[in-house]
């Protein structure tokens, strides 16, 4: 779980980023309508889970630094005894307040009263566009209204500035209450694809693996699936982000599980391939040990002070390498890599920053330079290669095999530590979980 200390701690260091009489609105993510009137499961925007934990939906929370009123407000619902009989628990203000460490609580049905007022003399407005795009067109009305009001003698303008940006710079960098958060959710997750392991058999469909995989991550205690889960047997596998699961499981393929678990609002991100019948056939043997390769060169380059790129090279010269080997590409391979005739077979990045989102927050370069890793920051390391069935250029017996391993990785002051190695991935060690 995550302090209120470090919550507070986490609102002022964003504050100490932001500039002169400025002010952060932080808005809840809007709730989504499924069909008629049932929705999808709330998923609060992971800005406000990381500013204040606060779990639900219809909500503001305003940062003004050095206000001597109060630096945190928070606008949100009230109780409602008669929505609370249908919809459960709502803290109202007084419990918010308290619980949250916010300095003032209003109702979000104020929200036009009074924020307005706190606009006013603000030349900075730090916000997240995009994520709820009803309050994004309310939010520049009331900026526009208030700028449109201001006196000749004082600031005409008032600049939007991307809340984004600062925070993906403090999230990058995990906590230690938020490391032991991405354990748990690691391993759970890797037990979940051990029991996918275990569990798989001839004539099954992809959509009961998945059924055991999140089966395991709920008995475990994670809300549930941290992304689709991604069950993809046969030529499925080279489907990149294949979410049907709906085939049936046949002797002679492989299965490519992509799935992984949310624990207190934190991901995990693993992916393993393995033989549906328990043993991988040669062509299968090749390319699974080439992927595999190409995934520990990447992640031995993991150390502080690395460039996030190196991860990348170093599994595009394996792969390339080893397809020459086997006959897939032909040609030299330092020309082959600066050609990027790779892409044909591996066509995405290597690597992601991992934390409450899936596909992190946090820049990738700096000042147009890659990004130095420092201890601290979580990412994930998940080459593949994916064989198209149609594709006539290759030999018959590699077609229609896909391929992807991911691991989740934290960069430690010496290194790296693998958080995902509760799942194997030696080929042997997979046979043996499976038999
Ligand atoms: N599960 C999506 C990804 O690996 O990026
Ligand atoms: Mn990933
Ligand atoms: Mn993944």
């Amino acid at each position: 779980m995550i302090s209120n200390k470090e919550y507070a701690a986490r609102r002022k260091d964003l504050m100490s980023m932001m500039g002169h009489n400025s002010i952060a609105i932080i808005a809840a993510a809007p709730e989504r309508l499924r069909s008629k009137d049932t929705y999808y499961p709330y998923k609060q925007s992971t800005n406000l889970s990381y500013l204040c934990g606060f779990a639900e939906p219809s909500a503001v929370m305003v940062l003004l630094p050095n206000r001597a009123q109060g630096e945190f407000i928070l606008f949100c619902r009230d109780k409602d005894p008669l929505r609370e009989t249908w919809d459960g628990h709502r803290m109202g203000l007084l419990e918010a307040k308290n619980k949250l460490g916010a300095q003032d609580a209003f109702p979000i049905d104020d929200i036009e009263d009074i924020l307005p007022g706190l606009l006013e003399d603000k030349d900075h407005v730090y916000y997240s566009p995009g994520k709820n795009k009803a309050f994004d067109g309310r939010l520049m009305h009331w900026v526009d209204e208030v700028c449109n009001n201001r006196t000749i003698e004082g600031n005409s303008t008032c600049e939007f500035v991307d809340l984004d940006h600062l925070l993906g710079e403090l999230r990058l960098i995990k906590s230690a209450a938020e490391i032991k958060l991405m354990r748990k959710a690691a391993d759970i997750s890797a037990q979940a694809h051990c029991r996918a392991m275990r569990q798989c058999s001839v004539g099954q469909k992809e959509y009961q693996l998945q059924a055991e995989i999140e089966h395991e991550f709920m008995m475990a205690g994670a809300t549930g699936p941290a992304y689709t889960s991604i069950v993809g047997s046969g030529t499925n596998a080279c489907v990149l982000h294949y979410i049907e699961n709906r085939a049936t499981l046949k002797s002679g393929d492989l299965v490519l599980i992509d799935a992984g678990c949310e624990y207190h609002n934190y991901a995990a991100d693993i992916t393993r391939t393995f033989p549906v019948n328990g043993t991988f056939s040669k062509a299968q043997a090749a390319l699974y040990d080439l992927v595999l390769a190409a995934q520990e060169a990447a992640i031995k380059t993991i150390a502080p002070g690395v460039t996030f790129d190196q991860a990348n090279k170093a599994a595009i010269a394996v792969i390339t390498q080893g397809l020459v080997e086997l006959g897939i590409l032909k040609g030299e391979v330092e020309a082959l890599v600066a050609d990027g005739a790779y892409r044909d077979f591996y066509m995405h990045s290597v690597s992601h920053w991992l934390g409450m989102d899936v596909h992190d927050v946090g820049d990738y370069k700096v000042d147009n330079h890659w990004r130095v890793y420092e201890a601290g920051m979580l990412l994930t390391i998940e080459p593949g290669i994916y064989i198209a069935a149609d594709n006539a250029a290759v030999d018959k017996q590699w077609r229609g095999i896909g391929i992807r391993i991911e691991d989740d990785i934290l960069v430690t002051k010496k290194g790296y530590e693998i958080l995902t190695d509760g799942v194997p991935k030696q080929r042997d060690q997979i046979e043996k979980l499976m038999a």
